[in-house]
């Protein structure tokens, strides 16, 4: 199904997230400009996520309040994704303290891209499915 309109800048950031994740797993293949060592992929994981993760959070926050109320299963779907948005933020906030950044980045990165791909192929596509009014009403700012 095509994105719907309102919900394309999440998709942005998400491909933006995916690629963070990618490079952040102890796989990662190397790519120009973004050197595989510990400390620059940590200072590039911090800028995203202040600069990209913040915000989105934000964002999602306010469209599943909107989306909430309507369909007991996607209120589970809801709870879920919020819980896993607690889960990540935890992760993220505890990497000052690692013990084993290389281990728990690439922990971050796949807990990360498996919540994206859930929002993106489950959850977005129900959203367009059950409640497409809520979604063409919806503004973020
Ligand atoms: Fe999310
Ligand atoms: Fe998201």
């Amino acid at each position: 199904m095509q994105r719907h309109p309102n919900l394309i800048p999440l998709s942005h950031e998400h491909k933006s997230l995916l690629f963070v994740c990618r490079y952040l797993k102890t796989d990662a293949a190397p790519y120009e400009g973004y050197p595989l060592d510990t400390n620059a992929k940590m200072d590039y994981m911090v800028k995203v996520f202040q600069e990209v993760m913040v915000p989105h959070i934000q964002k999602e926050d306010h469209l599943f309040e909107q989306c909430r109320g309507f369909f007991p299963e996607m209120d589970t779907m809801l709870d879920e994704l919020l819980d896993e948005h607690r889960v990540i933020s935890g992760m993220y906030s505890a990497l000052v303290d690692s013990k084993d950044l290389i281990t728990d980045m690439d922990t971050l990165a796949r807990n990360l891209e498996e919540h994206i791909r859930k929002e993106e192929r489950v959850v977005f596509e129900k959203m367009q499915e059950l409640l497409p009014d809520v979604l063409d009403k919806l503004k973020f700012d």
